[in-house]
């Protein structure tokens, strides 16, 4: 194992009816916050009614921000960035997915500074200072609920970049899995496959040949993500299934599976924040697409590690006589007939994308991978991986 520093802030309140605590939480930070929260779903739920009634209780003044859209944009974060400045806001409440979160956090670096926030998502700038920021979670996917990155798409340029700094961790998130309850089947799935990628990334880079307790740790929320999709998908209202697949979310990616195992990287995530900028498609979609085939180029790198991963979560169809290369097969024939059972897409053609579009999307992707450093990453070695996925 090597030497890590694990420091995660956020304070979360995870349970039943814990809504109404973001009004106490969010003035102990400040008196007049910029609510930002999606589209649709949180006023059809009426949770957005409890959250502003909350905020307002505790004495919260809100300048709202609503609209944000999945895979948000660049220009919508620039007008939540103005309005905190004019409404001289002095806290950030986000209400909201993955996508709102991203935003908020966007918003909360850019209101303390003067020049453009897409600065920091491109490197040429550092985060010194944030506006503090409360959340609230309503659906389990990302895990920027207890995590310090964000992911925004520039429009004009159609990238979609991420990047994580320490000051961007929320102060405090909401959990209560019954307001996923309303949350469709397709964004329950892309939630899991989200999830289930966000450990996998981990696993497969570790720098480590010996992390045997992060390895069953990783193994573990992978195996609970799918069986907690699974039963979220039976019953969409089953408030113990939705808590097991909130809780996962946020576990697979807030730090902790990455303590240890080195410097890792963000493979398939590079690749698929491609398709979502290209393409608009859903996060997880774009996930379930790339994950089979990163895996099939991976497993010529090393089998071994992705036979491991196999043996330990689908056991029973995977079996030690087998080969390394045969039970790597067999791990991603598992895993991508999992996405199958789930309605998540498995394929590029499955969204309408053909051998043509693949050197636009490789030539988009490398500009991510320079920004992340990924260097093994070539226009050449992204397009043979887009190959795997046709
Ligand atoms: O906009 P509304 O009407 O609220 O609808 C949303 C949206 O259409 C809906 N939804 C959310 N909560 C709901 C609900 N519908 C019914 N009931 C509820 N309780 O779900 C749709 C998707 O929401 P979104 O926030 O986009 O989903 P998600 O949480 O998957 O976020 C995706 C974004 O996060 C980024 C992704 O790239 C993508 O842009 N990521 C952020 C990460 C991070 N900050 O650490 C890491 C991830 O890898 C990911 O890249
Ligand atoms: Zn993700």
């Amino acid at each position: 194992m090597q030497n890590f520093v694990y420091h995660n802030p956020t304070k979360i309140i995870f349970g039943r009816n814990t809504i109404s605590a973001i009004g106490s939480e969010t003035i102990l930070w400040g008196r007049h916050a910029l609510l930002v929260y999606g589209k649709t779903s949180s006023k059809k739920s009426g949770l957005y009614d409890q959250v502003t009634r909350a905020l307002t209780e505790a004495g919260v003044s809100v300048t709202e921000h609503g609209g944000v859209r999945s895979n948000p944009t660049l220009d919508h974060v620039r007008s939540g960035i103005r309005k905190a400045k004019d409404h001289g806001c002095d806290v950030i409440v986000a209400l909201g997915g993955g996508s709102v979160i991203d935003s908020a956090k966007a918003i909360s670096a850019g209101a303390v500074v003067n020049h453009d926030v897409w600065k920091f998502f491109i490197g040429k700038k550092s985060i010194k200072d944030t506006l503090p920021l409360t959340t609230v979670l309503t659906i389990a996917a990302t895990g920027s609920e207890m995590n310090s990155g964000m992911v925004i798409t520039n429009e004009k340029t159609r990238e979609k970049f991420g990047f994580g700094n320490k000051r961007l961790f929320p102060k405090v998130s909401i959990l209560d899995p019954q307001i996923t309850f309303t949350v469709p089947a397709d964004y329950t799935a892309y939630g899991a496959v989200d999830a289930i990628s966000h450990v996998l990334e981990f696993y497969m880079t570790t720098q480590d040949p010996a992390t045997p307790v992060q390895d069953r740790l990783m193994e573990g929320l992978i195996e609970n993500s799918m069986d907690a999709c699974n039963r979220c998908l039976q019953d969409l209202k089953d408030y113990a299934a939705r808590a097991d697949l909130m809780w996962t979310a946020t576990l697979a990616l807030n730090g902790l599976t990455a303590s240890g195992l080195g410097r890792v990287g963000f493979p398939m995530h590079m690749i698929e924040h491609s398709l979502s900028a290209l393409y608009d498609i859903a996060h997880g979609a774009g996930l379930s697409i790339i994950i089979p085939g990163w895996l099939v180029w991976f497993s010529s790198q090393n089998p071994e590690r992705v036979a491991q991963l196999g043996r330990r979560v689908f056991g029973r169809s995977i079996v030690d006589t087998q080969s390394t290369q045969q039970q790597a097969r067999e791990t991603h024939i598992a895993l991508k007939k999992w996405f199958d059972s789930v309605h998540s897409p498995t394929s590029l053609s499955d969204v309408g994308i053909s051998a043509t579009d693949l050197p636009a999307i490789a030539e988009n992707a490398l500009k991510l991978a320079k920004v992340w450093r990924l260097s093994a990453y070539t226009r050449e070695s992204i397009e043979e991986i887009l190959r795997l996925c046709l």
